[in-house]
């Protein structure tokens, strides 16, 4: 039985689909990948279907929803048509973000305090089919009240702003962040939110997020995909869960 307050691995493998798209055709192959991380420990996988299908294809979707006995964790910008493909899907949990054509990932959390009555009947449907939905905002507790109102049983708070502060060397502003972090993830708890976190966290940057005990979820992409490179995919991942574990103890 896992104890209340597992902490889990959501592995994004979003950049194995960008590699095989620089090619075209068919290698390597986000379904293998994912079902790799399956293996490894990974407790769900996370995927992202842009407007723009820069990585992530429809056809990826299908396969990861016939491949996996873990959850899959839909991300997806609140527009009609990624609604119409979950519906169609039903994946395990849904997560909204923010999307933006130009950006290179997803910049900022989503803006739910100025669009919360369209949210709110945006997710309805998701959560009527059986969805958790999740949304992608900053530790900010404006968006987090939002989220709630919004009737999100999930959020994921962005974990970029922290992550770039430490890579980046600013290290007083990483601890704001993290603070920001540490004290909104226990205020959207006590409202009775689900809390997950992710976006640029690395081998350097996870421990922290990972021993605030009201995160259940991490969600990790670009640096595992990177770090396959150099260790193979299974260990990369083995390496995060023992640093997430340690951090947990
Ligand atoms: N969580 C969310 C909501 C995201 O949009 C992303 C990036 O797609 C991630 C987590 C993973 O971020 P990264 O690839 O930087 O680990």
């Amino acid at each position: 039985m896992m104890s209340d307050n597992f902490l889990r691995l959501g592995v994004n493998i979003d950049h194995v689909a960008t590699i095989r798209n620089a090619r075209g055709g068919a290698y390597p192959d986000p379904v293998l990948a994912a079902k790799v991380a399956q293996e490894a420990g990974a407790d769900g996988i996370t995927a992202h279907l842009r407007e723009d299908r820069r990585h992530i294809l429809d056809a990826d979707i299908d396969g990861l929803m016939g491949a996996l006995t873990i959850p899959l964790n839909f991300e997806m910008a609140a527009t009609d048509e990624m609604q119409a493909i979950a519906l169609r899907h039903k994946p395990h949990a849904v997560c909204i973000v923010p999307e933006k054509r130009e950006e290179r990932t997803t910049e900022g959390g989503l803006e739910v305090a100025r669009e919360e009555n369209k949210l709110a009947h945006f997710i309805a449907p998701l959560r009527d089919v059986g969805c958790r939905v999740s949304i992608f905002i900053a530790a900010d507790r404006r968006q987090i009240e939002a989220a709630h109102r919004i009737g999100a049983e999930v959020i994921e708070l962005h974990t970029g702003a922290y992550c770039d502060a430490h890579s980046e060397g600013r290290f007083d502003e990483r601890d704001r962040e993290l603070e920001a972090l540490r004290e909104m993830s226990s205020f959207a708890h006590s409202l009775g939110l689900e809390v997950h976190a992710g976006h640029g966290l690395t081998y350097e940057t996870v421990q922290p997020i990972a021993a605030l005990p009201e995160v259940l979820e991490l969600n990790i992409g670009h640096f595992l995909i990177g770090e396959s490179i150099f260790r193979g995919l299974t260990p990369a991942i083995a390496e995060m869960r023992r640093l997430m574990d340690e951090a947990r103890k």
